[in-house]
């Protein structure tokens, strides 16, 4: 059975191209990117499926903010079910996943979050980063659960904040560094590394 994996995401979707340019020169181990969707019907993240001969859809989450209508987590549930997905991967899908749509998946989802977790979760991670004056900053890839930003951590990697350092010298440097660690996870997970918390 194919390691099947489906991206969601919300915006420019450079975390989804990070992926699918893995896969297209072989390093992305078993894994195979089978679907993108997006809650967002402008996104870019959605122009990557013609680029990359990938299905790719807007799916309407139901309802506006952070979380889906009821309607709207069973059609995202049963949309995914149709690709028989291994690993369902949240690569800057800005909506919280409840329980029922984790469980539907047996727990195989990941999220890739810009902070080094436990530290800054929530929203604009980079900025509380910068606003605590830390010196090391980083990104996560972690095992979602019902906790926002609170699942097993499955891998991270840092970057130096400089002082002085610019905010868009910042977030190249954080965009760098999901580039690199959120293939690496993918592969590793398509070869039986580690496995979802429940
Ligand atoms: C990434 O920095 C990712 O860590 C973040 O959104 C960005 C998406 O960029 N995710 C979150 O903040 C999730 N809470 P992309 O659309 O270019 O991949």
């Amino acid at each position: 059975m194919s390691f099947n994996v489906v991206i969601l995401g919300s915006g420019r979707g450079s975390n989804a191209q990070a992926l699918l340019e893995a896969e297209r020169s072989g390093n992305l181990g078993d894994a195979r990117i089978v679907a993108l969707f997006s809650d967002q019907a402008e996104a870019r993240i959605l122009s990557l499926g013609e680029k990359y001969g990938k299905p790719a859809r807007y799916l309407d989450p139901g309802r506006k903010g952070a979380r889906f209508s009821r309607e709207g987590e069973a059609l995202y549930v049963k949309e995914i079910k149709v690709y028989e997905p291994r690993l369902i991967v949240l690569a800057g899908f800005m909506r919280i996943v409840a329980e029922p749509f984790i469980k539907a998946f047996g727990g195989r989802v990941i999220n890739l979050h810009p902070s080094l977790l436990p530290a800054f979760p929530g929203l604009d991670s980079l900025g509380q980063a910068i606003a605590a004056g830390v010196r090391i900053a980083g990104c996560t890839v972690h095992w979602v659960t019902a906790e926002l930003d609170a699942g097993p951590i499955i891998d991270q990697q840092a970057f130096r904040i400089d002082p002085g350092a610019s905010r868009p010298e910042l977030e190249g440097k954080l965009r760098a560094a999901e580039h690199n660690l959120l293939p690496e996870v993918v592969c590793r997970l398509s070869k039986g590394e580690s496995s979802p918390p429940f």
